[in-house]
This record gives structure tokens, C-alpha cells and sequence, in this order.
């Protein structure tokens, strides 16, 4: 099927679900995802849509499974760190995650809200990373994400997985009552992604020699990722890279070229007011 035909198909309308904006996709499968059996080594990437849930994908995909070449040569980023939500979009897809994670430990990602996640995960004390990006440029990102992927609704109010601020403060509050979960932020990773990398490791427990460290950095690095095919969705036909890359910038900052002075003073008055009894912290100076 052509891109231009499945257009109409595939975007979705954002419905209520349990108090969340969401779609078909990452919905459908809700009793099964509800039921899926976490292992104890299982590592969950827990992250509000662009927040650099692929690059951290990445990472650790690199750290457990660099030697594996044939993984980095011909298994796109997406089937390595599958969702734990999402549907199939195309027929031929198997809806049953368990059948997709063949590594150990098994790497898992999600979008969805901290009270969504499946009770086996936090049952089996599973590893859970987060990663954190600040507001102005994430919605920045979604919204250029909504126009080049055929599975998103229309760029619009509303967003897939609800709201950001709720996204955040959910998950960060859960760090007080389960260890097992890492933060981290887009923007540190973008200022020192080698003092964030040994952060990583020291979580996991791992301690790769510093040529890997080295290697991991080199091949996940913006401009690399952007040029690989297992990395950049450009394997996906969903997604349309003409209207706008995925890889698209990786910077810190780009809202100030798409934010007119007064709406991100419009911005800021909501922020304040929505964080204001929040402990998340994020960098004044973006
Ligand atoms: P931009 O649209 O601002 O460029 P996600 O993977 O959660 O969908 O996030 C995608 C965002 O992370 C995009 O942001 C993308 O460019 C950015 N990104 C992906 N890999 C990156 C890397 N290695 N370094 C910096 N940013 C990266």
C-alpha cells in the first residue's frame, strides 16, 4: 500500500481512555498488555512521546547486545526495543509481545502513564528507566512527529498519552516508593552523554570497558543514528520523512524558532501554575 493511501486509513481520533487521551493503537490490546508476565531482569523505558525514548533505546540495546552484528545490521531499533502497548498496524505484525522479546535481559518500551503499567512489572521489581525532556521543546518535537506519522492524530490540542505534566509528575513521584527506577533527562544526555552513560551503567550494574563506552557513544551519537536505517524509522512506511525527519534536530532549545514571544508567555503562566507543587526540576536556562 502507498503512504498516500493509507493516510486516510490509519490516523487515528483521540478518544478518553481511563482519563487519558489515547488511540486505537495502543489501546486494543489493553486486557493482554494488562496480563503480560514481567521477569525480574526485564528493562522497561518508560518516556512521554520525543522525549529521546529512541536514543536511550538505543543505548542499551548497544550496551547488552553490541556483539550480536546482525541485530545492528538488519533489526530496526522499534522490533529490538519493542512497545509494550501498541497493536499490530500492519496484519503480518504478531500482537503478542511475549513472542517479540527474544533476548535476555529483554528490553521493553512504553509511553504509557505510570498508573497503566501492567502490576507484573512492579510485582517482579523490574528495572524501569526513565527519560525526561523539558516541555516547550518536547511539544515542539510531537507536534512535527504528528505531521510525518500516518499513525498519529492530526497535529492538534490534545496529545496521545495525555498529559505531559501529569506524565511526569506520575512517574517521578514513583521514585520515592520503588528504587528500581532511573531518571534521567534529555538535556543532560545532550550536555555529557558520557557522565550519563556511566549513570546507566552504575543502575544496571554493569561495568563495560571504556572502548565499548566509547563505541556506544560514537554509534549513538545524533548525527550517526541519524544515518543508520535500523535507527532512523526510515524502514517504517508509516512514517512519512519528507514532511519531517525523525531524527529531526537533537537539540536543546529549538521551541525559541517556533514560539512567539507571547506564546510562550502564555506557556509559562500554564507551566507555573500546573508545576506548581511538583518536585521535577527541570534546567531554567532552556
Ligand atoms: P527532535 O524532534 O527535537 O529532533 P522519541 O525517540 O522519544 O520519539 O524522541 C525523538 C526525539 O529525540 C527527536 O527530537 C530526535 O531527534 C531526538 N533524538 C533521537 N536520537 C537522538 C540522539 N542521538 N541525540 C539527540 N537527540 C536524539
Amino acid at each position: 500500500m502507498q503512504l498516500t493511501d493509507m493516510e486516510s486509513d490509519l490516523r487515528p481520533t483521540l478518544f478518553d481512555f481511563h482519563g487519558v487521551s489515547m488511540t486505537k493503537y495502543f489501546t486494543e490490546n489493553w486486557e493482554n498488555v494488562q496480563n503480560f508476565q514481567a521477569r525480574p531482569d526485564d528493562i522497561l523505558i518508560a518516556t512521554y512521546p520525543k522525549a529521546g525514548t529512541t536514543w536511550i533505546s538505543y543505548i542499551l540495546d548497544l550496551l547488552y547486545f553490541e556483539q550480536k552484528s546482525e541485530r545492528e545490521t538488519i533489526v530496526p531499533i522499534y522490533e529490538r526495543v519493542p512497545f509494550l502497548e501498541i497493536t499490530q498496524i500492519f496484519s503480518s505484525e504478531t500482537t503478542n509481545l511475549a513472542d517479540k522479546l527474544t533476548t535476555s535481559p529483554r528490553l521493553i518500551k512504553t509511553h504509557f502513564p505510570v498508573q497503566f503499567v501492567p502490576k507484573s512489572f512492579w510485582e517482579q521489581k523490574s528495572r524501569m528507566i526513565c527519560v525526561m525532556r523539558n516541555a516547550k521543546d518536547l511539544a515542539v518535537s510531537y507536534f512535527h512527529f504528528n505531521r510525518m506519522n500516518h499513525v498519529q492524530p492530526e497535529a492538534g490540542d490534545w496529545m496521545v498519552f495525555g498529559s505531559w505534566y501529569d506524565h511526569v509528575n506520575g512517574w517521578w513521584e514513583k521514585k520515592s516508593t520503588y528504587s528500581n527506577l532511573l531518571v534521567l533527562f534529555y538535556e543532560d544526555l545532550v550536555e555529557d552523554p558520557g557522565r550519563e552513560l556511566d549513570k546507566l551503567c552504575h543502575f544496571l550494574g554493569l561495568s563495560p570497558s571504556s572502548e565499548k563506552k566509547e563505541r556506544i557513544l560514537s554509534s549513538a551519537h545524533f548525527d550517526n543514528m541519524k544515518q543508520n536505517k535500523m535507527a532512523n524509522y526510515s524502514t517504517l512506511p508509516v512514517m512519512d520523512q519528507k514532511v519531517s525527519p525523525f531524527m529531526r534536530k537533537g537539540k536543546v532549545g529549538d521551541w525559541k524558532n517556533h514560539f512567539t514571544v507571547a506564546q510562550s508567555e502564555v506557556f509559562d503562566e500554564d507551566y507555573e501554575r500546573k508545576m506548581k507543587n511538583s518536585s521535577v526540576k527541570f534546567r531554567d536556562e532552556i
